[in-house]
């Protein structure tokens, strides 16, 4: 194996991702991704409305299975994984941060970002000290006691980051994580994402029109006609 070969936390080859049709031809979304994502390494994806982001990202992520191509993750090829097994890979090895951040309302900051850990196996304690030193981190300390309503957006999202980060994943995915986002807060949450890419060297991938955070990544691919070409 190549040096390159073992760093790579996710290898897409040849993803292809259909939709039948259902008055019509088939469609025909991925034709063909091929992806090399390194351990630590930010990508961002950009691409028209409807060019099949999200898709590529659900696959990516094991929400979903590819119709041809593999996608391995960390030497695992996750689109062949039953249900269960797709569900433990998601918790342990991936984090998502969605457009909306997708947080429990019943439950505060602090159990919103423990709740993975536990379905991990954590203990409660350990669940709620590495959950607080977590929301330390994306600065929000004195806040861990409240719920998403009390927070603002930028704030729910930088929980939603902190979730994401609590069980060490090899990649987090993020699909327009500031699309819901003012400038300013936008700035706090990509801060935020990159802070913890460089202290925990979790690879990223972000899926954002967002111009000042995909220039952020190390490399800015272009989805368009089913394929990622470099910008
Ligand atoms: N479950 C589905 N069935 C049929 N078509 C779908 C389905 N999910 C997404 N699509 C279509 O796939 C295309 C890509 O969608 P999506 O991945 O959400 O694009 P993006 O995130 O780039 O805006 C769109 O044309 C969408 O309508
Ligand atoms: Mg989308």
């Amino acid at each position: 194996m190549t040096e390159a070969a073992r760093s790579a936390v996710l290898e897409v080859r040849g993803l292809r991702r259909s939709y039948t049709g259902v008055a019509g031809p088939d469609l025909h979304i991925l034709r063909g991704v091929d992806l090399t994502l390194d351990r630590g390494e930010a990508v961002a994806i950009v691409g028209a409305s409807g060019s099949g982001k999200s898709t590529l990202l659900h696959l990516l992520g094991a929400l979903d299975r590819p119709t041809a191509g593999t996608v391995l993750l960390d030497g695992i090829d996750i689109g062949t994984l039953g249900d269960e097994e797709a569900a433990a890979i998601r918790n342990k090895r991936l984090g998502f941060v969605f457009q909306f951040h997708h947080l429990l309302l019943d439950f505060t900051a602090l159990e919103n970002v423990m709740v993975p850990a536990l379905i991990q196996g954590e203990s409660v304690a350990g669940a709620r000290k590495q959950a607080s030193a977590l929301l330390d981190e994306v600065g929000l300390g004195d806040r861990i006691g409240h719920k998403p309503g009390e927070l603002s957006g930028g704030e729910q999202q930088r929980v939603a980051v902190a979730r994401a980060l609590v069980n060490r994943p090899l990649v987090i995915l993020a699909d327009e994580p500031t699309g819901n986002l003012d400038t300013d807060t936008s700035e706090q949450v990509q801060d935020t994402l990159f802070a913890l890419r460089d202290r925990y060297g979790v690879a990223l991938v972000v899926v954002t029109h967002n111009r000042q955070l995909a220039a952020r990544a190390e490399r800015v691919l272009r989805l368009g006609l089913g394929v990622l070409e470099d910008v």
